[in-house]
């Protein structure tokens, strides 16, 4: 059972003719793109895309889809992306991929947002998957000092070459190994005060919906707003 494909068709069905659509990353992103790109050439829907990564936005345009800078459109109407944890209240952490920046500026300036998950990804607290902060290269064994003394447990994200791992905006990821995050928006404030933090990975209260596919195939639809 491809519980990834599941949900990612199931969310493609969610898109309507004369949308933008914002098309998320990761594995389970990518069905929803091949199935978005499917209803497209099978039903001619005209839709206008804008993508959350550079190996989203080449999966898009091989497939044929209509894929455009967010600076060339206006509001996004839908935007469907993965997720690496949800919380019970629907927050969660986002960048496993290491896309969360501009996953995160595609789902603020997006009027609906649907996340698709397999059901390992609903947990009871968020911290088991490491948070993902993106940090401006320059000074960042400073701030990962920082995030040492406060016991964030930190380590820099790293390529298949072993070398520090570039996000598509060219800066770092600092992966903190936090096992539980108690607070999640008190920490998400503290870690966007520090100075070098471009951003983090945890998403709050930014879903609408959340699209989950049990072991068995069995999906189910959250409604967090
Ligand atoms: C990428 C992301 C992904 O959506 C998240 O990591 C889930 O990925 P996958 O569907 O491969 O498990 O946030 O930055």
């Amino acid at each position: 059972m491809n519980q990834k494909k599941l949900v990612g068709d199931e969310a493609a069905t969610f898109v309507e003719d004369n949308m933008t659509v914002g098309l998320g990353t990761g594995s389970t992103a990518e069905y929803m793109v091949k199935a978005v790109a499917k209803r497209v050439k099978e039903e001619g829907l005209q839709l206008t895309c804008v993508s959350t990564s550079t190996v989203t936005e080449k999966l898009a345009k091989d497939l044929g889809l209509n894929v455009k800078n967010l600076a060339e459109v206006g509001t996004i109407d839908l935007t469907i992306d993965g997720a690496d944890e949800i919380s019970p209240d629907y927050q969660g952490i986002k960048g496993g991929g290491g896309a969360l920046l501009f996953e995160k500026i595609v789902a603020t300036n997006s009027k609906k947002n649907i996340w698709i998950a397999d059901a390992t990804k609903l947990v009871d607290t968020l911290g088991a998957f490491p948070l993902p902060v993106e940090v401006v290269p320059f000074g960042s064994e400073h701030l990962f000092a920082t995030f040492s003394k406060k016991g964030y447990q930190p380590s820099y994200r790293l390529d298949a070459e072993g070398n520090k791992f570039k996000t598509d905006a060219g800066h770092f990821i600092i992966d903190l190994h936090l096992e539980k995050i108690e607070e999640p928006k008190k920490l998400a404030q503290a870690l966007k005060n520090e100075v070098g933090v471009v951003e983090h990975g945890l998403f709050i209260d930014i879903v609408d919906q959340v699209i989950v596919s049990n072991e068995d195939g069995e999906i189910e639809i959250f409604h967090a707003k």
